[in-house]
């Protein structure tokens, strides 16, 4: 895994979109796996920047998401297609039925994983965007998640509940289930970019950089993909051994 260190959130969003922009401009019609969360939203802001200031075009563009609340409409404003049209696919030319994410309201979720997963094969992926949670999930997969695992319905830990409750009015409204692309899924991808900004999640981003490769820390089976890039602020990586 190739670190790189940069000393806040503006500047780590800087060099995550010189990667994605990379990836961009070398292939006008790229599949894009991008993430939600509060880490990506600079990135994003700097894709959309770009777009208006350059005229960078994503109308080849596709993208696939990693995850999804169970229950949630994509208008609801809480659910992450919604935040995904917010943050980036509402502000640049891409075409709308381009961009993928599981079905929240999927009644047979099994049959929802398995739709998923046929696009995945479908459309294989020249990145693969991650945040990390504080107790080292990627995408939705909490701790002790098979590694072989691909898109499946999981029930979110306590821990991941509280953590996202900053994005609703009250904790009792943080949907208790997702859909989400497994590890597998993950690892698939061509490239890999994994951030993680402020100083909770560093003990996860040691864990997954410099501990054992463990299904009971799902980040760090990506110290096994060819080709990721962790970029971390100084928080993040303050208790990287080496750095
Ligand atoms: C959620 C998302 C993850 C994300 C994580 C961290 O659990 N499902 O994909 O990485 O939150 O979010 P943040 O970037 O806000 O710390």
């Amino acid at each position: 895994m190739k670190v790189i260190i940069t000393k806040d959130k503006e500047a780590l969003a800087d060099k995550a979109f010189e990667v994605m922009k990379a990836v961009v401009d070398g292939k006008k019609d790229a599949v894009l796996g991008l993430a939600t969360g509060s880490t990506p939203i600079g990135l994003y802001a700097r894709m959309v920047a770009d777009h208006r200031k350059n005229g960078t075009s994503y109308r080849e563009i596709k993208t696939v998401n990693l995850d999804e609340y169970a229950g949630l409409r994509p208008t609801d404003p809480q659910s992450y297609r919604y935040f995904m049209r917010d943050n980036l696919l509402d502000h640049i030319d891409i075409d709308l039925t381009n961009t993928y994410i599981e079905d929240g309201t999927a009644t047979d979720a099994e049959k929802e994983c398995e739709r998923y997963n046929a696009l995945l094969r479908r459309l294989p992926r020249d990145i693969q965007l991650l945040g990390i949670g504080e107790n080292g999930h990627i995408a939705f997969n909490e701790p002790g998640t098979p590694f072989d695992m691909e898109t499946h319905v999981v029930t979110l830990t306590e821990n991941t509940i509280a953590a996202n409750s900053r994005f609703f009015e009250k904790e009792s409204d943080v949907p208790r289930r997702a859909f989400t692309m497994g590890p597998k899924n993950i690892m698939d991808a061509k490239k890999v970019l994994i951030l993680a900004v402020g100083t909770n999640k560093a003990d996860a981003v040691r864990a997954m950089v410099e501990g054992e490769v463990t299904e009971s820390l799902p980040a760090s089976i990506l110290q096994k993909h060819p080709d990721c890039i962790l970029i971390a602020d100084e928080g993040a990586a303050s208790k990287l051994s080496k750095k």
